[in-house]
C-alpha cells in the first residue's frame, strides 16, 4: 500500500527567531528541512512527498537534490491552510496521508513505522505522542497576577507529535469542515466527532521552537549522522 507525506514547512519561525523561516535554519549541515524530508522518504511505504514551503522559498526548495521527485507548493498565513495546499497537490492514488511538521526533523523510524502501521491495518486517524513528564496546571489571570485555577491528572495526558497519518478521505473531509484555528490535524478529526489512535512517539520527534531546542538539535545531528563535508 503507498502512502503519501506532506511536510509543512511554511511557517516563519517567530519563536526561533532566526534571519531565515525556521524550515530553512541549518543544523548539522543541513537545513532543518531537508532532515525532515530524508527522514519522511526512509519509508519504503512512503511513495509520495509534497513539501510545503513559503512562497519565497519555493524555487530554491524545489531546485534541492535532496528534494528531487518531490512536488513543492507555497503555503498559506496558518498551518492548516499549508496542510491543505499540500492536500491539493497530492496525486490521485494516494489514499494514505501522512502530515509532518519540518520543525521536527529526527523522527526515528520506528516512530514513522508505528504511524504506518496502525493506518494501515485501518485506524482512520493516528497520532504518535509522549507520556506528559511535567505536572500541567490551567492558570489564569487575577488582576495582574497568575494563579492555577485547576491541576490536571498527568496519566490522562500526552504530549502529541507528528507524523500524523489519516485516510486521505478522513482528513479531506476534516479539513472541508473545520470551524476554528487549530495546531494539529488530528483536532479536526476529534471536532468532527473521528476516532483518534495513539501510538509511541519518541523524544528525538521533539519539534524545534525556540533558540534553546537548536542546542538539542545540534548535538542529535551528530549522534544520527556525521556532519557532511563541505
Ligand atoms: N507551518 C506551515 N504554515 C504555517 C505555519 C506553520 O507550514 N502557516 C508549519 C511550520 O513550518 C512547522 C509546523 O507547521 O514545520 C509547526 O509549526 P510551528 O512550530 O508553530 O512553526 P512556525 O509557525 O514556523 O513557528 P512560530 O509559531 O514560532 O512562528
Ligand atoms: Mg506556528
Amino acid at each position: 500500500m503507498s502512502v503519501a507525506v506532506i511536510v509543512v514547512a511554511a511557517g516563519s519561525g517567530l519563536r526561533l527567531g532566526a534571519a531565515a523561516p525556521k524550515a530553512y535554519v541549518e543544523v548539522g549541515g543541513r537545513s532543518i528541512l531537508e532532515w525532515a524530508v530524508r527522514a519522511m522518504s526512509a519509508h519504503v511505504a512512503v511513495t509520495e512527498i509534497v513539501i510545503v514551503t513559503p512562497q519565497p522559498q519555493l524555487e530554491q526548495t524545489a531546485a534541492a537534490d535532496w528534494a528531487s521527485g518531490c512536488a513543492v507548493v507555497a503555503g498559506g498565513v496558518e498551518r492548516h491552510d499549508s496542510v491543505r495546499a499540500g492536500l491539493s497537490a497530492l496525486s490521485p492514488n494516494a489514499h494514505h496521508v501522512l502530515v509532518h511538521d519540518a520543525a521536527r526533523p529526527f523522527v526515528p523510524s520506528e516512530v514513522l513505522e508505528r504511524v504506518i502501521d496502525a493506518l494501515l491495518a485501518g485506524a482512520p486517524a493516528v497520532i504518535p505522542a509522549l507520556a506528559v513528564t511535567d505536572t500541567v496546571k490551567r492558570v489564569q489571570l487575577r488582576g495582574s497576577a497568575t494563579v492555577v485555577s485547576e491541576t490536571l491528572p498527568r496519566q490522562d495526558l500526552v504530549a502529541v507529535q507528528t507524523p500524523q497519518g489519516f485516510t486521505r478521505a478522513a482528513l479531506e473531509s476534516a479539513h472541508r469542515t473545520r470551524s476554528q484555528s487549530v495546531t494539529d490535524d488530528a483536532s479536526l478529526i476529534e471536532q468532527a466527532g473521528g476516532e483518534v489512535v495513539v501510538v509511541l512517539g519518541s523524544p528525538d520527534s521533539f519539534k524545534i521552537t525556540t533558540p534553546h531546542d537548536l542546542v538539542l538539535a545540534e548535538a542529535l545531528s551528530r549522534r544520527l549522522s556525521p556532519r557532511p563535508s563541505r
